[in-house]
């Protein structure tokens, strides 16, 4: 009834309108990313992200996304010893990490968990300046790391190493995975990944984040939104989505009937679509490129090609309706052919975007209005009370 009611209510309601889970209303105004949804473009500050993916690093990103502009050397040279002053965590939150289900639970449900728990460790954590929110920031950035880390090492049955000050951001996150210094290829990908996600529009988890820190609570609770939101299948937990999908084809001879089968069942294919783009996602161009060379040096030609099959299959049937891959469809085939584990596909997309997550909420804080939008009531009015033993 309810819903019956919801389709025929008036779309224009009082002085707004109304659009079902926001879609295309405006929540902000933002200097640090634009998407071009018809040409497949985006950019971080102006600059194209296809340039800034494979001209930059990590920690170079993410100061252009905080504070606007490309770091000079002395600049990026501070910022990254500040990052690595901030990697370690209290040994208590590797203890709550230890305590909790870790090994059993989903990897995003312990990295929200290290987050609160995290929080609760800095007597700074309630102060409300800017300044404090900016460094809270810059320590989630270093620490989400850390603890991403540390609960992979916890599912491996293996005990968390502690931060190694001589690697940079992407390859200290890389040994605190595995226990062990990355390859240059391994270095490479991790960075161009972690690049990549870095931000991306008023997207679901940072949308999470800025209505948290709307009500101007603290920086913990709102980092902790972004990662229960970014967990999502229809967000970033899509990435895992679609190494189960491609290992469920297993063949690239069976890739087509597969296909062919679930578009006509119209199965929702993930790793395709987005609310924005209606042409192909830029950082799936680029992974692309890498996939093939990756699934290839790995000895896994075959998940590339399995992959292209299903890319083209879909663009066959539903490109003309704008639907084309997206970030997280060759990303797991990237991170997959790493020998990471495929649970913790979500976690790295998040290790990347809270640098994302910070700027926004740096950017809209000091122009803050809590979000308060407003629904369009389809119940009933002036009933009557009926007391229990007359109902
Ligand atoms: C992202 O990068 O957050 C995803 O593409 C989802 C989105 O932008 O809505």
């Amino acid at each position: 009834m309810a819903q019956k009611a919801a389709e025929k209510a008036p779309a224009f309601f009082g002085q707004q309108e109304y659009a079902k889970g926001l879609d295309g209303v405006i929540a902000c105004e933002t200097h640090i990313n634009y998407i071009d949804g018809a040409a497949g473009k985006m950019i971080y500050r102006g600059y194209d992200v296809e340039e800034i993916g494979e001209r930059t690093n990590y920690e170079e990103t993410a100061y252009l996304l905080i504070y606007g502009k490309l770091p000079t050397q002395s600049e990026l040279d501070d910022f990254k010893a500040k990052l690595i002053s901030y990697r370690s965590i209290p040994p208590e939150v590797i203890q709550v990490l230890k305590i909790i289900p870790t090994a059993k639970t989903h990897p995003m449900s312990a990295l929200r968990t290290g987050v609160s728990a995290l929080g609760t460790f800095n007597p700074d954590a309630e102060e409300q300046s800017i300044e404090n929110y900016e460094d809270i920031g810059l320590q989630l950035i270093a620490k989400l790391a850390t603890i991403a880390g540390a609960v992979q090492r916890i599912r491996a049955g293996k005990e968390p190493v502690e931060p190694d000050p001589s690697l940079d951001h992407s390859a200290n996150f890389c040994y605190m995975m595995t226990g062990e210094e990355p390859s240059e290829v391994f270095e490479k990908m991790m960075d161009l990944s972690l690049v990549l996600h870095a931000d991306h529009g008023v997207n679901a988890s940072t949308f999470s984040s800025m209505v948290v820190i709307s009500s101007l609570t603290d920086m913990y609770s709102a980092i902790a939104a972004g990662i229960r939101s970014l967990k999502g299948p229809l967000h970033g937990g899509a990435n895992e989505q679609v190494i189960y999908m491609l290992n469920e084809i297993g063949s690239a001879d069976k890739a087509d009937e597969y296909m062919d089968n679930a578009i006509k069942n119209k199965v929702k294919i993930m790793g395709f679509g987005h609310r924005v783009y209606k042409a192909y996602d830029p950082r799936a161009r680029i992974f692309a490129l890498h996939s093939k060379e990756l699934c290839e040096a790995a000895g896994k030609p075959e998940l590339y090609e399995i992959a292209k099959r299903v890319e083209n299959k879909v663009i066959e049937a539903y490109g003309e309706k704008g639907i084309f891959p997206n970030v997280d469809f060759y990303s797991g085939t990237i991170y997959h052919c790493l020998g990471i584990e495929t649970a913790m596909f979500t976690p790295l997309f998040a290790v990347s975007r809270v640098a994302g997550w910070v700027a926004r909420i740096l950017e809209y804080l000091p122009q803050n209005r809590i979000f308060r939008p407003r629904a369009i009531y389809l119940g009933e009015k002036d009933l009557q009370y009926v007391p229990i033993d007359q109902r």
